[in-house]
């Protein structure tokens, strides 16, 4: 069976998980399930990101041990997962025995191979970013990303020989187009390489300022740098390069946010160019959900929690509506407003109502029996043809991480078989007792409708199987409802005349405002 992994960043534990960290991990589950639907084995891995001197201010502002404060937001971002739909993880933290013992024999792995040396340093650190930053990278002398004024230390440090591979990695990504995609943060990528900025990585901190980390293997006097140690979390939740998960899941997909490209487009291929591991297949890098045009964080108090509008809106109405509206790579403006418009007009209107008309005529001209399907004329063959088509495009939009271009091409068929209701209008062909074309009408509306909902298994597993469910077909939110898609797509039909359905349905009521 063929194999699929990805991964979600690493969350710091310094808050609680919020609706950016919950966008990620939905996309990396409806990914996964994604893969499963076309036939194969597959997990993501995400977790927690618990060491270095963000995670101990925050323990320190909350008045607990950072141990205790640790567990207790690593537990919250666990937990949540499930209540959103998200299955078949992996939860790692960084402070994971198993992990660091990995991370310890691959900086010993480095330092043997000669690419970690000592050396005196002096440098602007940023707290926020947990990391130096050289003159030219500043802006007014203020760190890019957070606008603060970096604390100028100086040090004796341990240092990767980062620079060496710089050309090998800039030449890899130019040959490579799609290894960082969408396109434009391949050229930011390749931007930083030209910009000549980058310096060896200075990978470790002295105790005399930061005890909470891993121990360098070979200087106890030291703790491993927060980075290095969490991107190798991505090869430790496989069990290490020595594990036979590792064998048969990398190289994997990575899914980030544009705020951690540099240290997943430089650092980390870099990384694993010095350990002789194989590189990962592709960084996929989103945009940010914005609140009133403004990134959502915790310090700008403009927030949104997961688990409020999963509550409000329903758990599959969330999953869709974040997987619609943001174009991979873009940011997008979350807004309970647009929300509510998309739930209203996709899912009620046009899906919703879509499933309600058909189950409901079927009751009544059809005794909620599928019925046999005779000659097909061309407005028909028009419906199975689209259909194939919506199917093809959805499965490889999806593949390639596009949900909202994905959906779209999907709710193509959703509202050209609205249009087929009423071009064909059911009601008069009963009236004129043409059953035999009744039969065939419905039957293309109905086998069409089994398609949608198998389809949309990624995105909403659990209306999915309600779906199914009222077309009689056996389903489970946790299993994919085919062994592969693809033979979905080629052959039309896989509703059985004779089957019994729901006689009405009313998955996605309208959310009044
Ligand atoms: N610990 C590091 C990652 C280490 S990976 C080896 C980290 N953690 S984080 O908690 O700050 O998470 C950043 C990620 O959270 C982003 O890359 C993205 O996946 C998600 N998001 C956080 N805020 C976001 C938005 N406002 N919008 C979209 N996603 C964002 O960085």
């Amino acid at each position: 069976m063929e194999s699929f992994y990805v991964t979600t960043p690493i969350y710091y534990v310094n808050a609680r998980p919020h609706l950016g960290h919950a966008y990620s991990t939905i996309v990396a589950d409806s990914l996964v399930r994604m893969h499963k639907l076309l036939g194969k084995e597959a997990f993501f891995v995400t977790g927690s990101d618990e060491h270095g001197d963000k995670i101990v201010q925050a323990a320190e502002k909350n008045n607990l041990p950072v141990k205790d404060f640790v567990d207790g937001i690593s537990g919250e971002f666990r937990s949540l997962w499930p209540e959103l739909g998200i299955e078949n993880f992996r939860f790692c933290r960084t402070t994971d025995a198993a992990h660091e013992k990995i991370v310890q024999e691959m900086l010993q792995k480095v330092y043997d191979a000669g690419d970690i040396y000592f050396g005196e340093f002096s440098g602007h650190y940023c707290y926020g970013c947990e990391r130096f930053y050289t003159e030219k990278e500043l802006e007014d002398g203020c760190c890019p990303q957070h606008k603060t004024k970096p604390e100028l230390i100086s040090e004796k440090n341990y240092f990767f020989r980062m620079s060496k591979y710089l050309p090998w990695l800039k030449e890899y990504i130019e040959t490579h187009p799609d290894f960082i995609r969408p396109d434009r943060y391949r050229a930011e990528a390749l931007g930083m390489l030209e910009a000549g900025a980058l310096e060896d990585l200075c990978i470790s901190r002295p105790k005399t300022r930061l005890t909470w980390g891993i121990d360098l293997p070979f200087d106890t006097k030291y703790v491993c740098y927060v980075w290095f140690d969490a991107l190798l979390t991505y090869i430790s939740g496989l069990g290490g390069p020595q594990s036979q998960d590792f064998a048969r899941y990398w190289p994997g997909e990575h899914l980030v946010a544009k705020d951690i490209l540099k240290p997943h487009a430089i650092f980390w291929p870099v990384m694993l160019k010095s350990l002789g591991l194989p590189l990962y297949e592709h960084l996929n890098v989103h945009g940010y959900w914005l609140s009133k045009d403004t990134k959502m964080s915790k310090s700008l108090g403009n927030i949104v929690e997961p688990r409020a509008m999963m509550q409000t809106y329903g758990q599959d109405a969330f999953r869709y509506y974040l997987l619609r509206e943001m174009h991979f790579g873009s940011d997008a403006n979350f807004s309970e407003e647009t929300m509510v418009t998309r739930i209203n007009s996709d899912l009620a209107n046009d899906l919703g109502n879509l499933f309600s008309r058909v189950l409901s005529m079927t009751a009544k001209y059809f005794s909620s029996i599928v019925p046999k399907p005779a000659a097909k004329l061309e407005q028909d063959k028009a419906i199975v043809d689209l259909c194939v088509q919506s199917m093809q495009n959805y499965v490889q939009l999806m593949q390639v991480i596009r949900s909202a271009e994905a959906l779209e091409a999907l709710w193509e068929l959703v509202r050209a078989l609205n249009k087929y209701v009423d071009s064909e209008a059911p009601w008069a062909l009963f009236k004129a007792k043409e059953m035999e074309r009744l039969g065939t009408v419905m039957y293309v509306l109905l086998a069409s409708m089994r398609k949608i909902a198998i389809c949309l298994w990624p995105v909403m597993p659990k209306a999915s199987t309600l779906m199914l469910g009222q077309l009689g077909q056996k389903a489970d939110e946790h299993t994919a409802p085919v062994k592969t898609i693809m033979d979905e797509i080629t052959c039309f039909g896989g509703l059985d005349a004779g089957t019994t359905l729901a006689e009405k349905s009313n998955i996605f009521p309208r959310i009044q405002r």
